[in-house]
């Protein structure tokens, strides 16, 4: 069964045109970036899909249930991370994931406390956390229920080299275990290391799509950003 499909899903903002119509499949355990510039329409469409906000048009459905109408289901079997997530300043990081797991009918804080990877400073309160700490609890706190698809905005952004690539073995950690991701990013240069197939964003449309491998190799291009140089030539 495919995690989610998206048939011509179109979304405005008033006048403003944001997502254009576009269609793509996540397979059951992949990691499937949606990769572009700033101001593509990548929030608005996993906004969409994680019953955030009503799309204007076209169709998405997640492990079937059909975004729009079976919202309800929906938010049982995914998380949202988005992408400028804060968490309760005062809270202590350990409470923190205690309160969180009660909004869930099953947990597991031991789990998102070992993801979170904070030792001891998980007993300290979060306003005290660098950016790095911050992200690795909030995307510990999207995890910790074991989505069946967990939708993650930027995931990496704003993160040194180091915090980035510990957030990206966590995401392939769950793949492995049977959660599907969908991520977005702006940086196409991540992206290779952890994604199984990508689709590229411009200007509210996909450009185009695939394996990172497969693409470099169709365009000659050394990297995912020299292939969106080339595909929006
Ligand atoms: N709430 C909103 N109201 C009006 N326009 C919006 C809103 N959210 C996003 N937009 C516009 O929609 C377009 C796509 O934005 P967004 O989905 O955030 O792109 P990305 O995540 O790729 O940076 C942009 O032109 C942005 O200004
Ligand atoms: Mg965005």
């Amino acid at each position: 069964m495919q995690a989610v499909v998206i048939e011509n899903l179109k979304k405005n903002y008033g006048k403003i045109k944001a997502v254009k119509g576009i269609s793509f499949n996540v397979k059951k355990g992949e990691i499937f970036g949606l990769i572009g510039p700033n101001g593509v329409g990548k929030t608005t469409v996993l906004r969409v899909l994680a019953t955030i906000i009503k799309k204007s048009d076209g169709k998405a459905k997640i492990f079937g249930y059909e975004v729009g109408k079976d919202d309800e289901a929906i938010r049982k079997i995914i998380s949202y991370l988005p992408e400028e997530a804060g968490a309760y300043k005062n809270m202590r990081g350990i409470d923190y994931l205690k309160f969180m797991s009660n909004f869930f009918q099953k947990s597991d804080v031991d789990k998102a406390i070992e993801i979170a990877n904070l030792g001891e400073r998980i007993y300290d309160k979060i306003e005290s956390y660098s950016k790095g700490m911050t992200r690795r609890l909030l995307v510990a706190r999207a995890l910790m229920a074991m989505p069946k698809l967990a939708i993650l905005d930027e995931p990496t952004s704003g993160l040194d080299v180091v915090n980035a690539n510990e957030i990206r073995n966590i995401i392939k950690e769950y793949a492995a275990m049977g959660t599907t991701f969908l991520i977005s990013s702006h940086n196409m240069l991540e992206v290779e290391y952890l994604c199984h197939r990508i689709a590229l964003m411009n200007n509210g449309i996909i450009v185009e799509e695939g394996e990172p491998e497969k693409l470099m190799e169709k365009y000659d291009a050394k990297n995912i950003e020299e292939v969106f140089l080339k595909v929006i030539k």
